[in-house]
């Protein structure tokens, strides 16, 4: 099996999850780490002790490295489009944190890029391996709820000076929107318990009147969607809560209900109270907690099979389109139908 060489943009806080899930990969090897500061990357290269791995300052030079197959993009929202785009144009494989834009006409262009390419990608909505997440969609396949009518999932976490994220994050340019910064995990992961198309998404967004944590956007989303088969949904996001990370899943079927990791089912004639799934949920907003080593291992698989990951760039497109469906409906006090214009 050929070891893929991998690149890593950016030297922050995912950076170290992506360097140490790829390390552990016995096809793949860390080679390039790009950073604005060449110090900081013979840092990080000193630091997870890489072998053969060369520090850049420029993205260009070191997707143009002999050996480079793959790119892990690990910084702030504004600059995704421009250096996915790079990447794939290298014919290089992506990995793109989210959200992979900040508007409409990034997330189309990247999209193409990566069609035109050829090139596999995938963007890191990690919670798709989480093992609550995959308990979920396991019962979901087996139709232990039946059919999903209405469900709610939250991404409810303050986010602020205690993270670095937040220094950048709270500005429109870098962090682009609640929604797109943090609650598009959500909405993503409510596209992937519903499984259908979203058709029209209503929201309504705000500020505390005090801002203590000076976001320049409305930092609390809560968005209603619609989708082709009739199932509704809500996501709430609030970046301004004050509170331990909570993660939410509730789903209600015709045949019963998940409420995180419990269960409730009309196929089990006895049952008269929830049971409790035991499974690592998604209730951390500590990066070290996130199934990054699966989300790899995953990629890896795809990029060796020749195979399209479901996370990949134009599946990611469907949920960014509900996040900037909820802003702009936020924004101008109505229903927004999908697909955007
Ligand atoms: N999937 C998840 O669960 C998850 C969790 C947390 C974060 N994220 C996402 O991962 C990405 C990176 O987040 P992070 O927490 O690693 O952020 P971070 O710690 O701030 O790191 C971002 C890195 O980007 C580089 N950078 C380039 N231009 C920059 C600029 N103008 N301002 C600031 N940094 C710049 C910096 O590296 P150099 O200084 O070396 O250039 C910086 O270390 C974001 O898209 C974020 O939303 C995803």
């Amino acid at each position: 099996m050929k070891t893929l060489g991998v690149g890593i943009v950016g030297t922050g806080w995912v950076s170290d999850e992506y360097i140490k899930a790829f390390s552990k990969h016995e096809h793949c090897e860390v080679v390039g780490i790009c950073s604005r500061d060449a110090q900081r990357a013979r840092n990080k290269i000193a630091e997870h002790k890489l072998a053969n791995c060369e520090a850049f300052t420029d993205l260009s030079a070191m997707i143009q490295q002999k050996g480079l197959d793959v790119a892990a993009i690990c910084t702030p929202h504004h600059l995704h489009v421009d250096q996915g785009v790079a990447c794939a144009q290298a014919g290089k494989h992506v990995i793109v944190e989210k959200p992979i834009a900040i508007d409409i006409a990034g997330v189309r262009r990247l999209d193409q890029a990566i069609r035109a390419a050829g090139v596999k990608s995938i963007v890191s909505f990690v919670l798709r391996w989480n093992p609550m997440f995959d308990n979920i969609r396991a019962m979901l396949e087996r139709k232990v709820i039946g059919d999903i009518f209405y469900a709610e999932v939250d991404y409810l976490h303050g986010v602020g000076p205690w993270y670095r994220i937040w220094e950048w994050m709270r500005k429109r340019e870098f962090g682009g929107s609640a929604i797109l910064a943090g609650g598009s995990h959500a909405v993503d992961g409510l596209r992937w318990f519903v499984q259908d198309e979203a058709v029209e998404v209503t929201a309504y967004s705000n500020r505390s009147r005090s801002n203590p944590l000076q976001y320049e956007y409305s930092p609390n989303t809560v968005t209603l969607v619609r989708f082709a088969g009739g199932a509704i949904g809500k996501v709430a996001c609030t970046l301004e809560c004050r509170m331990p990370y909570v993660f939410n899943v509730e789903l209600f079927g015709d045949k019963g209900s998940i409420r995180n990791n419990k269960l409730f089912t009309t196929e089990l004639p006895g049952q008269n109270d929830w049971a409790t799934i035991p499974a690592i949920q998604p209730d951390s907003g500590d990066v070290s907690h996130h199934p990054f080593q699966q989300e790899v291992n995953h990629f890896v698989e795809c990029i060796e099979n020749n195979v399209e990951s479901h996370a990949n760039v134009a599946d990611a497109a469907k949920t960014h389109e509900i996040c900037m469906a909820a802003d702009l409906s936020a924004a101008e006090g109505r229903p927004v139908k999908l697909p955007l214009p």
